[in-house]
């Protein structure tokens, strides 16, 4: 296994180009088994669950080329089974039920199961394949869902924790090939659940709403092939954002949509960041000092929660108390306890973690638990002193493309070593 190993105190300079969106990536991937004309799509991060996804719509019979950012796929004959062992190791690949249902009118998948950030159920998924026509039946940890007639109806898909973001992409692809309209009610607004719809009316699906709550199918009889680029990715740009206020450097964030980043740069500049912004482009550094503020996460448009994390690093250098409240996922402190370990003061009270930052922090071994609680470790060892050595990190590479190669063109002291 893989560490990072970060000698911190390094301030960052230079200029980043952030690379295509994961979460965009993984529906719009699944999406080109609606239809059995051939697709390209470009932009797409080479990252383990991207290669996985590719592996997986191979498994289902499609014919797959994945190398460079592109992705050529034709799914003509299709199975509706997906490998247990392919779709257990990756939660997002939840999102080719839909296609599958829509295109077979069956499909079995595994289900899921929780994760470290929480018990992620998809009965919200389910719920909405239901409203659309289909039989549900749960058995030996798969999901069978088929339906003689996929037919178009109004669902409501707010849960617990509000939208969800899956959830709506599935049901949004299961309605395209549907007969009548469909309308997802509290439907997910992120601008990767946009892209995915830009993407389907690429294909020829009839698509309004995207964006907002009420999302709004006319179902058609067949969808055809298309080329396309995905967004690029928000959190990955985030993600360097706060390292360039943490480490106190300059960094000019390439390829990036500042528009899908509202609500992370307005809580930056209320910490003490300065951030320039143009079309593509942002330029992020720290005023003079660091602030505590409260952070509280939300769907789209509020807060990110998968920038929790990376933000909460950063709070942990701003002298006062800083409560950063998550409110989508119910265990997503996993950073915590490892950021304690390079002498971060944090407590957790409930939902909240209360932050006493402004304690210098000082190298160390720690642990990566997950994708975005590597991301905030990282952040955290470039601003410390000394050495730290971020463990686990097939955790980042996930989600980050060749993080390494890019903190290194920014200054950072960061090299990729085997585990002892
Ligand atoms: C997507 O996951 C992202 N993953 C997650 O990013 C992200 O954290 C999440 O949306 C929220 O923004 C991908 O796009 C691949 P949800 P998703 O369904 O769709 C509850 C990362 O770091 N819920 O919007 O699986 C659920 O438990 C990953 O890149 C139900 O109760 O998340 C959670 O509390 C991590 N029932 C909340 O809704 C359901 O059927 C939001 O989950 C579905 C969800």
């Amino acid at each position: 296994m893989e560490s990072f190993l970060i000698k911190g105190g390094v301030p960052l300079h230079g200029e980043v180009t952030v690379s295509g969106s994961k979460n965009a990536a993984l529906p719009i991937m699944a999406a080109t088994l609606l239809t059995d004309e051939p697709c390209v799509v470009r932009g797409i991060p080479d990252l383990s669950d991207t290669r996985f996804m590719a592996q997986i719509l191979a498994s289902l019979g499609a014919a797959v080329k994945f190398s460079g950012g592109t992705l050529t796929v034709r799914a003509k004959k299709l199975r509706g089974y997906a490998d247990y062992e392919l779709v257990r190791r990756m939660r997002g690949s939840i999102c080719i039920a839909g296609p599958l249902l829509a295109r077979l009118r069956k499909t079995r998948i595994s289900l899921p199961g929780g994760c470290v950030i929480g018990a992620r159920p998809i009965n919200l998924h389910l719920k909405g394949f239901e409203a659309l026509g289909a039989q549900i039946r749960i058995e030996a940890g798969y999901v069978d869902a088929s339906a003689k007639k996929i037919v178009g109806s109004t669902v409501f898909l707010g849960g617990r924790a509000g939208s969800t973001v899956l959830g709506t992409a599935n049901v949004m692809m299961a309605a395209c090939l549907a007969d009548g309209v469909t309308v997802i009610e509290s439907a997910a607004c992120e601008p990767e659940i946009v892209d995915l719809a830009n993407f389907l009316t690429a294909m020829g699906a009839k698509i309004s709403g995207a964006g907002s709550p009420a999302v709004t199918i006319i179902g058609v009889d067949r969808l055809n092939g298309v080329e396309y680029e995905v967004i690029p990715d928000r959190i990955e740009a985030a993600t360097f954002a706060i390292a360039a206020a943490a480490t106190d450097g300059e960094v000019t964030i390439k390829n990036c949509r500042p528009d899908h980043l509202r609500a992370v740069l307005d809580k930056l500049g209320e910490a003490g960041a300065t951030v320039r912004q143009r079309r593509d482009e942002l330029t992020v550094r720290r005023a003079k000092n660091l602030r505590a503020v409260d952070v509280t996460t939300l769907p789209y448009s509020g807060f990110p929660t998968d920038v929790q994390a990376q933000m909460t690093a950063l709070l942990t250098l701003a002298p006062g108390i800083s409560i950063v409240t998550e409110r989508i996922f119910e265990s997503r402190f996993m950073h915590v306890s490892e950021l304690a370990r390079l002498g971060a003061d944090i407590e957790i009270e409930g939902p909240s973690a209360i932050v006493k930052g402004g304690r210098p922090l000082s190298g160390a071994p720690v642990m990566a638990s997950d994708l975005r609680a590597s991301a905030a470790l990282v952040i955290a060892g470039l601003a410390a002193k000394g050495t730290t050595q971020v463990n686990r990190i097939y955790h980042l590479d996930r989600g980050y493309e060749r993080m390494d190669v890019k903190l290194r063109k920014l200054g950072a002291r960061i090299r990729r070593v085997q585990e002892k």
